[in-house]
């Protein structure tokens, strides 16, 4: 079995090949093809009800899809087993849309949880030093103790980061990671991603409707509209399209070329 962690860098990291999925008779992905390379970040900018949600959950197999093809790491995800869909996640953060804390944990229990479910991963360290190292990198040093209702929401996206963190992933999935938070703060956690991926050199998805998000945080966007991969290009070339469904993305923003 090959390990995810020896995977070629110079290759796709995530492959999508006409994915699709239909709920019923609601058909949400109709053939969606994507690609990510090492050290990207990829902004999916879909509207509200799109199937942004549904296109990361089948990522990781959270929710099968009906067709198509998507590779992870290199790995076929219809081919693995359990042990290795496993392994395969912790290679994959998942930032889920709000925090996702557990509230009758205090914030060094939940940091915990993916550590204790996956030991392997705590590369010599202890989980002491783990925790310290992960509240230092959000900056919430002095947060371990405290109870998710005691946190601001902004803080709460933080402490989110960071238990996504800890397991070292290769690639992280942001399920709009700035929705709910006034612009002060979403700012805040658009900066803190831009560091932490620096720092870690993780590559990611994330998905918004944010376009101060997808300005700032991307190196490519790709427009999710009527089920398939519409339209892509960066936040500035696809600022200047003129095809009406790509530029309804734009109409609220200020000066959209420029930013
Ligand atoms: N488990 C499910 N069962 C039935 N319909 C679903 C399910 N999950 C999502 N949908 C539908 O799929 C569509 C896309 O949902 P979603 O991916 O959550 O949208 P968004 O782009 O806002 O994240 C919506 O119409 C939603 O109602
Ligand atoms: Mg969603």
């Amino acid at each position: 079995m090959m390990s995810a962690s020896t995977y070629d860098q110079t290759k796709p990291l995530l492959v999508l090949k006409g994915v699709k999925k239909a709920f019923g008779h609601h058909q949400v992905l109709k053939g969606f093809n994507l690609e990510l390379y090492p050290n990207e970040n990829v902004v999916i900018l879909g509207k509200s009800g799109s199937g942004k949600s549904v296109l990361i959950k089948c990522l990781v197999r959270l929710i099968e899809m009906d067709e198509g093809h998507i590779e992870v790491l290199g790995r076929s995800m219809a081919d693995v087993e359990q042990d290795e869909l496993d392994a395969i996640r912790t290679d994959v953060g998942f930032l889920f849309q709000g925090s996702a804390l557990y509230d009758s944990m205090t914030v060094r229990e939940n940091l915990l949880f993916p550590l204790r479910r996956h030991p392997g991963r705590m590369r010599g360290r202890s989980e002491a030093e783990l925790v310290r190292e992960a509240l230092g990198n959000v900056g919430l040093e002095k947060a371990a103790d405290l109870m998710p209702d005691e946190l601001s929401g902004g803080m709460k996206r933080r402490v989110a980061l960071a238990r996504t963190l800890i397991l070292k992933p290769k690639i992280i999935l942001y399920d709009e990671p700035t929705t709910g938070l006034d612009p002060i703060t979403a700012n805040e956690i658009i900066q803190l991603i831009l560091k932490l991926q620096d720092e870690l050199m993780t590559s990611s998805l994330i998905i918004t409707h944010d376009m101060d998000c997808a300005r700032v945080i991307s190196n490519r966007v790709v427009i999710l509209q009527d089920g398939i991969n519409y339209a892509q290009g960066t936040y500035s070339e696809l600022a200047r399209s003129t095809d009406p469904k790509v530029k309804a993305f734009y109409k609220e923003v200020q000066n959209p070329i420029d930013g």
